[in-house]
């Protein structure tokens, strides 16, 4: 599993962007599953998705029960799309760094995908923390760090050099995993961090994942290799995959967090 921008070299329409949220979306499910019920989110009446995207998660928020659950984004055209889902989400333009709400106004804060794209990832913690009730939760479910990405055969190693590059040319911060716990911590939570296991089932359904994922690296990747060498790499990919010897592996952290009081 890998992840991948919303600044590279063309730009996509709220629909495809859709549909590459939810194959992310489909990688983490099992972790935010497992989250939510930590969290006791079941339980919760008010829940905020920090930069939420096409609404993928906070529409699955709504699920859980909550009364009121919003979806907070800067981007107002992915927020439309969103709106137009008509999922029971409230959606509101903001910035993460300076939410529009009181303190406490909320049980539960949660993002995904979300800290490696902010400039101050700990002024984004502290503003979850400070919109949620005391003893309320923040979370963090899925954080990538590329430092750690485990590529095989080897011929296909410098693709996790290459998206890391192309991720802090746009502003992103590809090691993000390893610092939720650091990033929560100076913003006040008492966290638990940790990561997401991987596992490789070549049988199961590998194309779609296959192909959403290099329509993506492709547009992430155009302006660092000829379009011949992606091709190529494609094709080295799709027969160690067919080989089952194709191993891709992004450490995903989350953090779970707890407010004072
Ligand atoms: C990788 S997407 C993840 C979307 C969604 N959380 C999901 O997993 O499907 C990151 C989202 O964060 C939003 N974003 C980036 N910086 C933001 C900021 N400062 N405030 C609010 N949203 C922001 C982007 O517009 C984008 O929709």
């Amino acid at each position: 599993m890998s992840v991948f921008s919303r600044e590279g070299g063309s730009s996509l329409t709220p629909e495809e962007w859709h549909t590459w949220y939810a194959a992310q979306a489909g990688w983490t499910r099992q972790t935010r599953q497992w989250l939510y019920r930590e969290a006791g989110l079941g339980q919760a009446r008010a829940v905020l998705e920090v930069g939420c995207g096409s609404g993928v998660i906070a529409g699955e928020l709504t699920w859980l029960g909550a009364a009121c659950v919003v979806g907070l984004d800067l981007d107002r055209n992915i927020l439309a799309f969103a709106h137009r889902q008509g999922d029971g989400v409230a959606y509101v333009q903001g910035d993460a760094h300076e939410l529009p709400f009181p303190d406490g106004a909320f049980d539960a804060a949660v993002c995904h995908y979300l800290l490696l794209w902010l400039a101050d990832p700990v002024r984004g913690a502290r503003e979850m923390a400070r919109i949620v009730r005391p003893g309320g939760c923040v979370l963090a479910c899925a954080e990538p760090d590329y430092g750690g990405r485990v590529d095989h055969p080897p011929e296909l190693v410098p693709l996790g050099r290459l998206q890391a590059e192309s991720l802090r040319r746009q502003g992103a911060e590809p090691e993000m995993g390893r610092r939720l716990g650091e990033i929560f911590a100076a913003a006040g939570l008492r966290a638990t961090v940790g990561t997401m296991a991987g596992y490789w089932n070549p049988s199961a359904s590998p194309n779609a994942d296959f192909e959403a994922e290099w329509a993506m690296r492709e547009r992430d990747l155009a302006g660092s290799l000829p379009a011949q060498e992606l091709r190529r790499l494609r094709s080295v990919d799709r027969q160690a995959l067919a080989d089952g010897r194709r191993v891709l592996f992004v450490p995903t952290f989350y953090a779970m967090g707890r407010s004072g009081g």
